[in-house]
């Protein structure tokens, strides 16, 4: 007689565990359906820093490459000249390092002879740029991209478009 009691209540329990097993499962089932349904009703945007920015006026801009390390481009003012070379190595993106030269050097790009006094070397597996951005060394496989500069009418500023690229003989005059 005691052994059928204890048969009854350990059924009993076993349906009361089921019993809840069941609807934490339809809980989790519920969750799951309701979190899509919300997930569904908020558009897939990706937000991005914005491609156009306004760097500084022209004399704000030393002689020279000025990294914007935000932006991950260089600014290179050339007397009243300005252009813009991505600090993203073309291999696999690593920031690329300015290297000034201790003396300026000749060499032939694109069949001219160009003298050079800076360089780009990426720290990462060891590419090499000339100052107007060609790659000449280690495995990146093609020069760092160049970008629009043009004046904001508004205020003068220097406006770079990243969404922009442009070829590397590109130069805004001021
Ligand atoms: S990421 Fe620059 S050389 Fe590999």
């Amino acid at each position: 007689m005691k052994s059928q009691t204890e048969a009854s209540a350990r059924g009993d329990s076993r349906r009361g565990w089921l019993h809840k097993l069941g609807i934490g499962g339809l809980l989790a089932g519920v969750t799951g359906m309701g979190y899509a349904f919300v997930r569904a009703l908020v558009p897939n945007v990706l937000y991005e820093a914005p491609q156009r920015f306004k760097a500084g006026t022209p004399d704000q801009f030393p002689e020279g490459a000025t990294f914007l390390e935000d932006q991950r481009v260089f600014i290179v003012r050339e007397q009243r000249t300005f252009h813009a070379i991505s600090a993203a190595c073309t291999h696999l993106g690593c920031t690329v390092k300015m290297v000034s030269l201790n003396q300026p050097k000749k060499v032939a790009i694109g069949g001219r002879e160009v003298e050079e006094t800076r360089e780009f070397h990426c720290p990462c597996h060891g590419s090499k740029y000339y100052g107007d951005g060609t790659n000449f060394a280690g495995p990146a496989p093609k020069p760092l991209a160049c970008y629009r500069v043009e004046l904001a009418p508004e205020d003068g500023q220097l406006m770079v478009n990243l969404d922009e690229p442009v070829s590397r003989g590109f130069r805004l005059t001021v």
